[in-house]
């Protein structure tokens, strides 16, 4: 129990900064390392990542399942409350840090560690997300960012497992650097950082180009139940199911690539490549959905619900009573919002070509040019009568923008 005072669980991805951070904290707090690795649908071999931890000196290596998780608790609520920063950019990266920060808070705590530490660099988003979750969680935990401290280069980490006689992780074979969950890929770096650049095939990974995709369409019926998709093409699937099958086929139809030139909490502006199929998809099915179930207002108003969802998302305040309130605005707004979308995918598009709920709005008899029409006509006169008084008293008062106020008559004065 004694070595347990003197723990630290670090998030372990497995990549080279973090592989580092486990002989570097070990050193610099003489204390034991646990590593934690979350599976949140990234690719690569859990059980190897595990090892490798253990191979660089961690005293426990242990991997958690997020991915359901990650799925029903965070994806889920986002995307009935239509959360997409900047309207482009579906916060896969995002969603996930306030679960890894939990599942850290909570092995903290089972390990009885004095601290947490994640392989954030000072330039980022995600050390601010990690730590306001543990703030939020467990403030009494201290936090440490290695690789926001140590200063060094990607060769510089290299040698300094190297001279510990250490091995390190297989070299990157990428130029950018990539980030992954079910919810979706982000890339950044390399040749993407000139916002003039177009982004080449090889940075992305998940979707077809709309050149190579299918010449023949894709019809899908989604399904959802209050703002949430629960089947598609008429066979339930869990959450988790759903997400990936929608990945698979929207992915093959080239739908889902984002290029999204961003603004960062620390104030710089970012060149982004999403992949996010099932996310673009979803999204725009759920508001077709609502655009046949919400009144006017509602829909108005839930766009300005959306894009503070989507701050605070993006702004890491997952944990805030904020968010609580706008969930429980989001759950009552999204009350009727069931029903079924056709989506049509199609080389590069997404396209929404029927809607159905049987809470819809949409009535027939108002709407029909043909004989079937109740609406009535008549009334229309009068409505525009009082509707368009206060304009014609602006007119009369010379203040509506209208003819050269130099040409009015004596009479209209
Ligand atoms: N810019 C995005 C965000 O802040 C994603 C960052 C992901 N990291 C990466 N290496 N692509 O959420």
């Amino acid at each position: 129990m004694t070595t347990k005072k003197n723990t630290i669980v670090l998030a372990y991805s497995g990549g080279l900064d973090t592989t580092t951070a486990i002989p570097w904290l070990k050193e610099k707090f003489s204390a034991d390392v646990v590593a934690l690795t979350v599976d949140v649908g990234q690719p690569g071999d859990m059980e190897e990542t595990r090892r490798r931890a253990i191979q660089v000196g961690a005293l426990k290596a242990l991997v958690a399942d997020g991915r359901e998780a990650f799925v029903r608790e965070f994806v889920w609520p986002a995307l009935k409350a239509g959360a997409v920063y900047e309207g482009e950019y579906p916060l896969a990266t995002a969603l996930s840090r306030p679960l890894i920060a939990r599942l850290l808070a909570e092995a903290a705590v089972a390990e009885g560690a004095f601290a947490v530490a994640h392989g954030c660099t000072g330039k980022g988003n995600d050390q601010v997300r990690i730590e306001l979750g543990i703030m939020a969680l467990a403030p009494q935990l201290k936090v440490i960012a290695p690789a926001r401290e140590w200063g060094m280069s990607r060769d510089e980490e290299v040698e300094y497992l190297r001279r510990r006689k250490l091995p390190t992780p297989p070299a990157k074979t990428t130029k950018f650097s990539i980030d992954e969950n079910l919810w979706g890929r982000s890339t950044e770096a390399g040749p993407l950082e000139d916002p003039w650049h177009e982004p080449p095939e090889e940075a992305y990974g998940w979707t077809a180009s709309a050149a190579d995709a299918p010449a023949e369409p894709t019809y899908l019926k989604l399904e959802f139940a209050q703002g949430v998709p629960v089947a598609v093409n008429g066979a339930s699937m869990t959450p988790l199911a759903l997400v990936q099958h929608l990945n698979t086929i929207a992915g093959r139809n080239g739908v889902g690539r984002i290029d999204h030139l961003e603004n960062r909490l620390v104030g710089i502006k970012s060149r982004e490549v999403y992949e996010a199929p099932a996310a673009v998809v979803l999204h725009k099915a759920r508001r077709a959905l609502e655009a046949i179930t919400l009144a006017k207002e509602q829909q108005r108003f839930r766009d300005m619900v959306a894009q503070q969802y989507a701050d605070l998302v993006y702004n890491g305040q997952w944990f805030s009573v904020h968010r609580q309130d706008l969930d429980a605005y989001v759950a009552s707004l999204e009350r009727y919002v069931s029903g079924t979308v056709r989506v049509k995918l199609h080389r590069g598009a997404s396209t929404v070509v029927g809607r159905k709920s049987p809470h819809g709005l949409y009535a027939y008899e108002l709407a029909t040019y043909d004989k079937a029409d109740q609406f009535d006509h008549k009334a229309a006169e009068g409505f525009i009568q009082v509707w368009g008084l206060p304009i014609k008293t602006q007119a009369r008062r010379g203040r509506a923008a209208g003819p050269d106020p130099s040409r009015r008559s004596e009479e209209t004065r």
